[in-house]
């Protein structure tokens, strides 16, 4: 196999070495970004006039046809070539001859690896924003359904407050919403054209980078050659929003796996969503989001691996760059392949509130006690220091708030008085938070609503 850069070596380098230097056994994904970089360039360097007009378009001519092949079937994208640079060059080469041999000038592979990965980033984020919104649409439609159920909701993992359904529900889709523009972020960094750095130095032709840019459809143009060699701030941004995506499919895995187990019922996952034992045949396991939580460590992996890749790089392009592509590449896969089980979980996911409701009432409304005395004058402490006293009590006694009777009330303080009764409810308790973000229905409905504003939105932004 001959190189991009043979002519200077007397001899092919060692069969091994070639291998273990080359990428195009993963590089080949950017084969179309490849492509359509160098669409670009050709008509660049015609404009600068460095290239004839008929060479130029022999160029696009072959570029082309090689687009489309190589889309038509990806699997002819191979071959024993270093990298996806030197194949698209080769391919172009063997059906257009020297006009494709003038393709590179003034271009380092240094700048085109940089771009290719920006335009696949591109194109990606993207894919994996629709993604996110999937999820979120699902989350919504839960949110609906569960109407005004209740459920505990727990802070230590004891049961903390009563709260909705849809409340929690739309706790893990405010946590999605962030992960959205944070993948929007990584976009955005990505979105400067590298074209014109040539190796390290800049490039001695007079391209005008600023219509490059917008005719590959980047906002700016990097602004320092050297720097632009070897950042790869975009791709490490795009794995901290990978990761955290993941973190948090992660946590929202952890809890239904936890909430669907026979201890809570609170949800019940559906057959599709599920797996059996080979063994036991009374399992419904929930494998995928036991996958998700699981891969979440890989991606969180791919990160810290990747930055300490990138820690001790002297200036300019230095070949240990060439990680970062299956960094990125693993994220993006586990992070779509998670968004796609996670959506269908969610879809499936049926709300049990024979189970949840009643596991809203009871104890965890101590707080609403307190708060009915802070109503009638007396300082928080104190109260606090009362209802913990009946606490005691009533678990002595097996019982719980709602099983007082007025006398026994005010035995305990007589500044309980008869509404106590209706005041202290899960019911009376979620009806009681007078915050926006809080689980009063009113402020629910209204954040499933935004919700829903959000996602067509951002729907309507993509098209
Ligand atoms: N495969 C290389 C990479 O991924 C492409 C750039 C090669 N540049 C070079 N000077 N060897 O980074």
């Amino acid at each position: 196999m001959s190189t991009l850069w043979s002519g200077r070596f007397d001899t092919a380098p060692d069969a091994a070495v070639f291998e273990f230097g080359a990428s195009f056994a993963f590089d080949r994904r950017l084969f179309e970004d490849d492509v359509r970089g160098s669409l670009a360039w050709a008509d660049a360097l015609r404009e600068a006039g460095v290239l004839s007009s008929e060479d130029a378009r022999a160029i696009a001519g072959g570029l082309t046809e090689i687009l489309q092949r190589g889309t038509a079937d990806p699997a002819w994208v191979s071959g024993p070539d270093e990298d996806v640079h030197s194949f698209v060059e080769r391919q172009l080469v063997e059906r257009i001859g020297d006009a494709g041999r003038r393709l590179h000038t003034g271009r380092s592979r240094n700048e085109q690896v940089s771009l290719d990965l920006r335009l696949f980033l591109r194109r990606r984020i993207a894919a994996l924003q629709r993604q996110v919104l999937d999820v979120l649409d699902a989350l919504a439609a839960l949110a609906e359904r569960s109407g005004t159920t209740l459920m505990p909701a727990y802070t230590h993992l004891r049961r903390a407050q009563p709260v909705l359904v849809a409340h929690f529900v739309l706790a893990h889709a405010a946590a999605l919403r962030r992960d959205y523009a944070r993948l929007g972020a990584a976009a955005a960094e990505a979105d400067a054209l590298p074209l014109g750095s040539g190796a390290v130095a800049g490039t001695n032709y007079a391209i005008d980078t600023a219509r490059l840019a917008s005719a590959l459809g980047f906002s700016r143009v990097v602004t320092n050659s050297i720097d632009a060699s070897a950042d790869r701030d975009f791709a490490a941004a795009f794995l901290h929003a990978c990761s955290l995506s993941m973190v948090h499919l992660s946590r929202f895995a952890e809890d239904i796996i936890i909430f669907s187990g026979e201890e809570h019922g609170f949800f019940e996952l559906s057959d599709e969503a599920s797996t059996g034992s080979s063994m036991m045949p009374q399992k419904k396991n929930p494998d995928p989001l036991e996958l998700v939580r699981g891969k979440t460590g890989r991606t969180i992996g791919r990160l810290a691996g990747f930055l300490a890749t990138m820690k001790g790089l002297p200036s300019g392009y230095n070949k240990d760059l060439q990680e970062d592509k299956e960094a990125v590449f693993d994220a993006d896969a586990t992070l779509a392949g998670c968004l796609e089980s996670v959506a269908l979980v969610v879809r499936g996911l049926r709300i049990n509130g024979e189970r949840t409701t009643p596991a809203a009432a009871g104890l965890l409304l101590a707080t609403d006690v307190a708060d009915y005395l802070v109503s009638r004058g007396l300082p928080f402490r104190r109260a606090h220091e009362l209802v913990g006293l009946m606490t005691r009590r009533l678990l002595d006694e097996k019982r719980d708030f709602e099983s007082l009777t007025l006398a026994e009330w005010q035995r305990y303080s007589d500044l309980f008085q008869a509404d106590v009764i209706d005041r202290v409810t899960a019911t009376a308790s979620v009806a009681a938070r007078r915050t926006p973000q809080s689980t009063h229905p009113d402020a629910v409905a209204a954040a499933l609503q935004d919700l829903g504003a959000f996602i067509a939105d951002a729907r309507r932004r993509e098209r």
